[in-house]
């Protein structure tokens, strides 16, 4: 089996930034918030792509997402992701969210949220992904919460495996 290698989390984060134009807005003027989910879930897929160096990674679960401030029309987005920790063929990365002020350059917070991508083969298949290097002290500090929000995760996420694996196709109103 190939040995795996440490990789820091600058050599994989991504950024994007977007002008919230009317056609992504709800009734009130604001970003519709699945919008900003996709914008979101696309940013940490670029993040998880560029650590996993695979075929290609798939969301896995998007967990604890945080709408903390309505982004208004015509304002600047910028999203920022980072792997927070790599495991044996998932990645958890953080995604955090900020409205730039264009005459003050000031950030202001409007949303934050976990996610887990998997790296895959052609055939859909996960793979092995090389270890997360931590660097600076609020790196160290996400790659230790990391693994204490996997094992609270990974309870649930066996317990839903095993109920749907117990259902037939269906609704169950
Ligand atoms: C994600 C997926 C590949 C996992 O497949 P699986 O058969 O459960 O595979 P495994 O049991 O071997 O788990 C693989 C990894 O996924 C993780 N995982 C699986 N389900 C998860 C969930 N709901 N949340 C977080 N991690 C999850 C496991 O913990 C494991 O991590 P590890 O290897 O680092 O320990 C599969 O469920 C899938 O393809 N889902 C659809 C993905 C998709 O279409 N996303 C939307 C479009 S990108």
């Amino acid at each position: 089996m190939q040995e795996k290698r440490q990789r820091t989390v600058v050599e994989s984060q991504a950024e994007r930034s977007e002008v919230i134009f009317p056609a992504d807005a709800n009734g009130l003027g604001n970003l519709f918030g699945g919008r900003l989910m996709q914008f979101i879930d696309l940013v940490g897929a670029v993040a998880a792509y560029r650590h996993a160096r695979a075929t290609t990674v798939v969301t896995a679960s998007m967990d604890s997402l945080d709408f903390v401030a309505p982004v208004h029309v015509g304002e600047v987005l910028i999203l920022r992701a980072s792997v927070n920790r790599a495991f044996r063929t998932s990645m958890e990365v953080g995604v955090k969210a900020m409205v730039e002020d264009p005459k003050s350059g000031e950030l202001r917070h409007v949303s934050s949220a976990y996610l887990t991508y998997v790296a895959v083969d052609e055939k859909g298949n996960p793979v092995p992904v090389d270890c997360i290097l931590p660097e600076t002290e609020h790196q160290k500090r996400r790659y230790e919460d990391a693994l204490k929000r996997r094992e609270a995760r990974s309870g649930e996420t066996e317990r839903k495996k095993r109920v749907r694996k117990s259902l037939e196709t269906g609704w169950y109103l």
